[in-house]
């Protein structure tokens, strides 16, 4: 039987995903180096980590956007060694481009292919989990008005092209869905045409919302998911409105990546983690108005009719990670008290 994973390379360690997935390793006693491209966020990770200093040390690593296109990568070759087991979850999420394909699409895969480079030349790495996003599995052709009712399942991938993503009039939330479809691509094909002493397992979360770990130095800094319920929170009108109305608490997603690490099953295959309730920002901004008294009469509580003409199957994950998902009023209710006590004396 194959040992389970003593020292694990995560990826975006000091991003709002990646942290959560750090902290998950290091409370189950697993060693953990984080790879960022600013030393000083993994310095602030380590200050915020004292009882943990033993176990957990960061490497610099450079811009996916310095890999030339075709190169075989060595930007991950010092990162990997020593470590038997890698989360990937290092990817850019920003909409605020000015050159999609350039900032989101080309770094995206070109960091997904050199991670897997690296670990394919590591004789000590046994799995590679990878977070893709349900933005590689959505297919908005099937949600058009008077569409039958669909289940998504882990299974189904969006059909978007890698020219309607990258085509320079389309916007930067389609050019991401290209980025992850794409990337996610290129691990399934790296693993196919390789062959590597590796095997891995994708997730593909919805809208991750949730408390954050990782260092923000301030309300305004807030990774893209929470700085939408931050917005409600704090009386943006009207209300944002969801593009899916899937979403998934930060710590499930980050129990199932450490869970498609050490499950010997979970080799192979896509993951699906999401939460059974649909949100709406009309929901969320309800949720904060009853529990927070200084949100009544501040957010903008709009009904919002949630989409119900399709579903997601979260269930199957769940069962296969042992997960058992939060509901959208903790994750709401903790994350915004969060944010709140940053803003501080300013609200
Ligand atoms: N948040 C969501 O709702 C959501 C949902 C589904 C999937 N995802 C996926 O989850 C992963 C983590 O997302 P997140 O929400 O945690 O975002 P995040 O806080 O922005 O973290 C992403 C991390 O990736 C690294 N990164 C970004 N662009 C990079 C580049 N060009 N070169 C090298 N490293 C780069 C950054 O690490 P350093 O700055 O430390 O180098 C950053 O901390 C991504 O793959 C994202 O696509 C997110």
């Amino acid at each position: 039987m194959v040992p389970s994973p003593q020292y694990v390379l995560v990826t975006g360690a000091t991003g709002f995903i990646g942290a959560h997935v750090v902290d998950q390793l290091l409370s189950r006693g697993i060693r953990v180096r984080g790879a960022t491209r600013s030393l000083a966020k993994g310095d602030a990770m380590l200050q915020a980590r004292p009882q943990h200093a033993d176990k957990l040390d960061f490497v610099q690593i450079n811009d996916f956007d310095e890999i030339n296109e075709g190169e075989e990568s060595s930007l991950f070759d010092e990162a990997v060694k020593g470590v038997d087991g890698i989360i990937h979850t290092a990817s850019p999420l920003t909409y605020n481009t000015t050159n999609n394909e350039k900032e989101l699409i080309i770094p995206a895969i070109a960091g997904v292919r050199a991670i897997l480079t690296a670990a394919s030349r590591s004789p000590t790495v046994r799995r590679v989990v990878l977070t893709s996003s349900f933005a590689s599995v959505m297919d908005v052709t099937r949600t058009a008005p008077g569409a039958p009712y669909f289940t998504y399942k882990a299974t189904d991938w969006n059909p978007l092209t890698y020219a309607e993503s990258a085509d320079p009039a389309t916007s930067a939330v389609i050019a991401y869905r290209g980025s992850k479809k794409f990337a996610e691509l290129a691990a399934w094909d790296f693993v196919r045409d390789r062959a590597p002493g590796f095997d891995i397992a994708t997730l593909c979360p919805p809208m991750t919302f949730g408390p954050v770990v990782h260092p923000v130095a301030s309300v305004d800094k807030l990774n893209e998911s929470n700085a939408m319920l931050w917005k409600v929170a704090s009386g943006a009108t009207p209300l944002p409105v969801a593009r899916v109305p899937f979403w998934v608490d930060v710590r499930d997603v980050a129990q199932a990546h450490v869970e498609a690490l050490l499950r010997p099953e979970a080799g192979g295959k896509r993951f699906l983690p999401a939460a059974p309730e649909r949100f709406s920002y009309g929901l969320a901004a309800k949720i904060v108005e009853d529990e927070f008294a200084w949100a009544k009469g501040r957010v903008s509580v709009e009904e919002q009719v949630i989409d119900e003409s399709h579903g997601v199957d979260g269930e199957t994950t769940a069962r296969e990670l042992g997960l058992k998902y939060r509901s959208f009023k903790q994750t709401v209710t903790e994350l915004v008290a969060q944010a709140a006590q940053m803003k501080g004396a300013g609200l």
